[in-house]
C-alpha cells in the first residue's frame, strides 16, 4: 500500500512491453504526482520549509556532480539523470498535469514523494463536509471519512508516522521495490552513496521538519513523541531491511542493511518489557508486527527507555 509509485512505474514498463492502449489505461487507473505548486497554494508554511530542504535544493545542482555520470552508466538507461527510470524513483518528482500527459521531473523529491502522489486525493483531503465547511466545524465522521477515503486514494497521513518512515526507509535505504538489486550494487561501486545511518527523528526534525497543525508556529516534538516517533522509526527500519536484505549481494548495500538492523534491534530491544509487542516484531519483522507495536504504543511515554539514544539536537539534519 506504501509503494504506490512503484506500481506506476510497473504499470508504465508493463505498458511499454504489452502496448500503447494498454499503458494508457493503466496510467489512467494509477494516481500520479501533480508537482508542489499546487500545494503551494493553500500551504505556504511548509511550501517555504520545503525549499530549505536538501529535496528542493538538490534539482538545481546535483546533476552536475562529476560522480554522476559513472552512476547512471552502471544503473543504464537515460543518460540525463531528469530522464533516467532509475534515479527518477529516489531523486525527482515526475509530475505530469494531466493522466494522459507525459511526466517530467519538475522537482526534487516534494511534498507527494513523502505523503503520496496527489492525482486522487488531492480533492478530497481538504473537504471539511461541503463546498463551504470550515475545519473548525468539522464532524468527527466526516473527518474519519476524509482520512479513509484520502488513505485508500494513496495519501499517507503524517499521523501514520509509521507508514510515513516506511517511505522514507525505501529511498534512503535504497530499497525501493521498483528499483533493480543489481542496478543497486552497480551503482554504489559507482559511488553511489549508502550510509546505512538513516534514523526517523535523526532525518525529520532538522530541516525537513514542518509541524505547523493549523498554528503559525513550526513546533517541536515534545519528548514522548519523539520516543514513539524513534520506535516506529526503527520498527520501520526493521521490517524494511528484512524486506531489501536479499536484493543485492554488494559488500556495501549488506553493510548498510546491517548497520541499519543492527540499531533497529538495539532501540526496539530497550522497550520491550514496556511494549511486549516490540518482542514479536524483533522476532518476527512483519509489517503487521510493526503497525501493532505502533498502535499499541500510541498513548505511551517511552522516553525512559529510548530517552538516552535519541540523537542530540545539534545533530538534527
Ligand atoms: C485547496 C487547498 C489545498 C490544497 C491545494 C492542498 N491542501 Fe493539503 N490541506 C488543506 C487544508 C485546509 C488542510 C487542513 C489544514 C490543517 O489541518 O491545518 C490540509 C491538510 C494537509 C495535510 C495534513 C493532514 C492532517 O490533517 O494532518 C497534508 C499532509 C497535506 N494537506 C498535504 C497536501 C499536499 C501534499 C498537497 C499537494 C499535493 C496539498 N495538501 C494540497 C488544503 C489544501
Ligand atoms: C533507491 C533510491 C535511489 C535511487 C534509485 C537513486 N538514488 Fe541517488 N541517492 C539516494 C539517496 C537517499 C541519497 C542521499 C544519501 C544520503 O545523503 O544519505 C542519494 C545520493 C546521491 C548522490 C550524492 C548526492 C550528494 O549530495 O552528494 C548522487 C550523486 C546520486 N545519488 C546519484 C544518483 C543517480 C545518478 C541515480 C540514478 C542512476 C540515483 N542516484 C538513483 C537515493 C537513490
Ligand atoms: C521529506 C519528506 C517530506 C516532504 C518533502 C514534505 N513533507 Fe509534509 N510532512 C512530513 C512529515 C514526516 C510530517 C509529520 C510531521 C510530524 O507531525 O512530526 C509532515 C507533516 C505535514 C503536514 C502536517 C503538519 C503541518 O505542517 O500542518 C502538512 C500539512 C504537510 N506535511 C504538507 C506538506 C507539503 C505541502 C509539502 C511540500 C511543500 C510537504 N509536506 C513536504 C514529511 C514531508
Ligand atoms: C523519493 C525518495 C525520498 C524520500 C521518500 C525521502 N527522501 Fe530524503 N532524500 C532523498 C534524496 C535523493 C536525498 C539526497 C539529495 C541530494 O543529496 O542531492 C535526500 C536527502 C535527505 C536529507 C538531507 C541529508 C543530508 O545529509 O543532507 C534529509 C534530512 C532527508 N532526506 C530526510 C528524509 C525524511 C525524514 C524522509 C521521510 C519523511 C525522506 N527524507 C524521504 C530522497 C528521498
Amino acid at each position: 500500500m506504501i509503494y504506490r509509485t512503484c506500481a506506476a512505474y510497473a504499470a508504465g514498463v508493463l505498458g511499454l512491453v504489452l502496448g500503447l492502449s494498454l499503458r494508457i489505461d493503466m496510467a489512467a487507473a494509477e494516481p500520479f504526482y501533480v508537482g508542489a505548486k499546487k500545494c503551494e497554494e493553500c500551504h505556504r508554511p511548509e511550501s517555504d520549509v520545503w525549499e530549505g530542504m536538501k529535496h528542493a535544493k538538490s534539482f538545481g545542482e546535483i546533476h552536475r556532480k562529476p560522480e554522476v555520470r559513472a552512476i547512471i552508466q552502471a544503473a543504464g538507461g537515460n543518460t540525463n539523470m531528469r530522464r533516467n527510470e532509475v534515479c527518477i524513483q529516489c531523486h525527482y518528482t515526475n509530475a505530469k498535469a494531466d493522466a494522459g500527459a507525459q511526466p517530467q521531473a519538475v522537482s526534487g523529491p516534494s511534498c507527494e514523494s513523502c505523503h503520496g502522489p496527489a492525482s486522487d486525493w488531492i480533492s478530497v483531503h481538504n473537504n471539511f463536509g461541503g463546498p463551504n465547511a470550515k475545519k473548525a466545524d468539522e464532524t468527527p465522521a466526516n473527518r474519519a471519512k476524509r482520512q479513509a477515503d484520502a488513505s485508500k486514494a494513496g495519501m499517507i497521513w503524517p499521523q501514520e508516522i509509521y507508514e510515513v518512515a516506511q517511505n522514507c526507509m525505501s529511498c534512503h535505504g535504497l530499497s525501493r521495490p521498483g528499483v533493480d538489486g543489481a542496478a543497486i550494487g552497480k551503482m554504489i561501486e559507482a559511488g553511489h552513496p549508502v550510509k546505512g545511518e538513516f534514523e526517523f527523528v535523526l532525518y525529520s526534525q532538522g530541516t525537513v521538519r514542518h509541524r505547523f497543525y493549523n498554528s503559525t508556529t513550526n513546533s517541536e516534538m515534545a519528548p514522548a513523541e519523539a520516543a514513539r516517533a524513534f520506535i516506529a522509526g526503527h520498527a520501520a527500519a526493521l521490517v524494511n531491511v528484512t524486506a531489501a536484505k536479499g536484493k543485492s549481494s554488494d559488500a556495501k548495500f549488506t553493510a548498510a542493511q546491517q548497520k541499519l538492523e543492527q540499531a533497529a534491534r538495539k532501540a526496539l530491544d530497550a522497550v520491550k518489557g514496556a511494549a511486549p509487542e516490540a518482542a514479536t516484531l524483533l522476532s518476527a519483522p512483519t509489517d503487521d508486527n510493526a503497525q501493532k507495536l505502533v498502535a499499541a504504543i500510541a498513548s505511551k511515554d517511552l522516553s525512559a527507555q529510548v530517552g538516552g539514544m535519541l540523537p542530540a539536537k545539534n545533530t538534527y539534519k
